[in-house]
């Protein structure tokens, strides 16, 4: 999806969100962004998706529960429904009361896993994406870009949900389409290079944030309390 951003009021509270393959480390890069804010004085609101209220919690299960058999279409369809009930019942409210929103994924993880991963028709999933967000986009999104065979070591064992029991070729797929959809949206979507420690990806982070035209808010002064623009609601 291609969709503008306003920078106008750089430091006003901002939808984020933090995107890649499994085992790329954005969560824990997620969770110090959101840290930093908080830090800094900010209201913040952490997310992940699917996830985040009671029914995309609910959706949640049924995504991730091995034993489910779901087609393609149903997963898709499945997410958006997860995602239109968190825009809804939490981002959007979150975002008029001028907290930031961090989110561990959002309509991008759809391009890429179900879009390129899944080989489902794009101008189909296009259009499921715009319907799941209620016509929001996030102002800036973080790529966390690692060779496939590190992002699945990384991984942690134990875990087997359904999409991480796809296996290799299938993550490397992911991993192609989050590279293809930075590349269609330059402007938002940041690539981070996820090799190195947290602190120094963390490092690469703020720098790709503050070179984008974005600011942290000031430690001491509260962040202006101004809605995302219209565009973004
Ligand atoms: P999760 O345990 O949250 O994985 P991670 O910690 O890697 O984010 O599981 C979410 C899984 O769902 C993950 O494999 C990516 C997948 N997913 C999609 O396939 N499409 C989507 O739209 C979203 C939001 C997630």
């Amino acid at each position: 999806m291609n969709q503008t951003t306003d920078k106008s009021s750089e430091s006003r509270p901002l939808f984020v969100t933090f995107e890649g393959a499994d085992g790329c480390g954005k969560s824990t890069q997620a969770a110090l962004f959101a840290d930093a804010l908080q830090k800094a004085g900010a209201k913040v609101e952490c997310l992940r998706e699917p996830g985040g209220t009671k029914t995309s919690e609910a959706i949640r299960q049924l995504l991730l529960n091995p034993a489910s058999d779901i087609c393609p279409m149903s997963e898709l369809l499945l997410f958006e429904a997860a995602r239109a009930q968190l825009v809804t019942e939490v981002i959007k409210p979150a975002l008029a009361a001028g907290t930031w929103v961090v989110c561990d994924r959002f309509f991008d993880s759809t391009s890429a896993y179900q879009r390129v991963g899944r080989a489902l028709d794009a101008a189909l999933v296009d259009e499921a994406n715009k319907i799941g967000s209620c016509g929001i986009a996030p102002y800036i999104t973080f790529v966390f870009d690692l060779p496939t065979s590190e992002a699945l070591a990384r991984a942690t064992k134990n875990r087997t949900d359904r999409m991480e029991g796809e296996g290799e070729t299938f993550q490397e797929k992911v991993r192609q389409g989050y590279l293809e959809i930075a590349r269609e949206n330059p402007e938002r979507i940041k690539i981070i290079d996820a090799a190195g420690t947290k602190d120094e990806v963390f490092s690469r982070v703020k720098a790709a944030f503050e070179a984008a035209g974005f600011a942290f808010p000031q430690v001491d002064s509260p962040s202006p309390s101004l809605s995302p623009s219209a565009s973004n609601l």
